[in-house]
């Protein structure tokens, strides 16, 4: 119970779906934990902090340079520094080439991609003493996915970049993974169930075709994403670990 112990931790996205089961798993293990994100989360906060944890809730928009770096001032200003983020905010698209257009192709890549780099541009200084930084990708950044052109490519970049950051910043004592989850049902997939129902003839039905029978649970990615963040990990950097019950074999 106590994987991370002494530890501050970012989670960006971190009021919905897998960031919120791994923001209550990293206060669980001992980590005082900044929860970042668009939407409110200073209830899941409050629940933390009422439990004996450390947390708090910060308004941020993860593709905006000054909110960015708002969320690590947070970290370092309220918990006295900072060793572990976790860049999980993400959105998707099911649009094709033909039917995206332009500002949304570009929405989905600040989202997803260059949030990435702000947060690192930010965090990476106040890792005083090393940390771990775990990027959300997905089994689609891996290998493609049909009607979702844009978060596809966003996604490859998360992983690919995951590599780049663990070369760049290993002599610093910070190690960079990415976890790629597969259907994990969270609000977003459940959204996109809803969006292509004349695919998928129920999210149910959809989750029955994967090896294991079932989709993922927030909480199967979040142990994951523990391990990559936490000591237990210490050899591990560069990696793309995949949590998907078998989808991708
Ligand atoms: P979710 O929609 O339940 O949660 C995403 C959270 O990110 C929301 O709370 C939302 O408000 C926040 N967010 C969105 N844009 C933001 C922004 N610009 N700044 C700050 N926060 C923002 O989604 P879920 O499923 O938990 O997704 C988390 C991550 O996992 C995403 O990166 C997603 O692409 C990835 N993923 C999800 C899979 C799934 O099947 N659910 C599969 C593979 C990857």
């Amino acid at each position: 119970m106590n994987a991370l112990q002494g530890k501050v931790a970012i989670v960006t996205g971190g009021a919905s779906g897998i960031g919120r089961a791994t923001a209550e798993l990293f206060a669980a293990e001992a980590a005082a934990v900044v929860i970042a994100d668009l939407a409110d989360a200073s209830e899941l906060a409050a629940r933390i902090v009422a439990t004996g944890g450390r947390a708090v809730a910060v308004r941020a928009d993860v593709s905006d340079e000054a909110d960015c770096a708002r969320v690590v001032a947070t970290a370092v200003e309220r918990f006295g520094g900072l060793h572990v983020l976790f860049n999980n905010a993400g959105i998707i698209r099911r649009t094709t080439a033909l039917d995206i257009e332009p500002d949304e192709w570009d929405r989905v890549m600040a989202v997803n991609v260059k949030s990435v780099y702000l947060m690192c541009r930010h965090a990476i200084p106040a890792m005083t003493s090393g940390g771990s930084i775990v990027n959300t990708g997905s089994g689609w950044g891996l290998k493609g996915g049909g009607n979702a052109l844009s978060y596809c490519a966003s996604k490859a970049a998360v992983v690919n970049m995951t590599r780049a950051l663990a070369i760049d910043h290993a002599a610093a004592g910070i190690r960079v993974n990415s976890v790629n989850p597969g259907d994990t049902d969270t609000p977003m997939l459940r959204d996109e169930a809803r969006q292509l129902s004349a695919e998928w003839a129920s999210f149910a039905a959809e989750a029955a075709d994967r090896p294991m029978g079932r989709a993922g649970r927030p909480e199967e990615i979040a142990s994951a994403v523990l391990f990559l963040a936490s000591d237990a990990s210490s050899y591990v950097t560069g990696s793309a670990l995949v949590v998907d019950g078998g989808g991708l074999a």
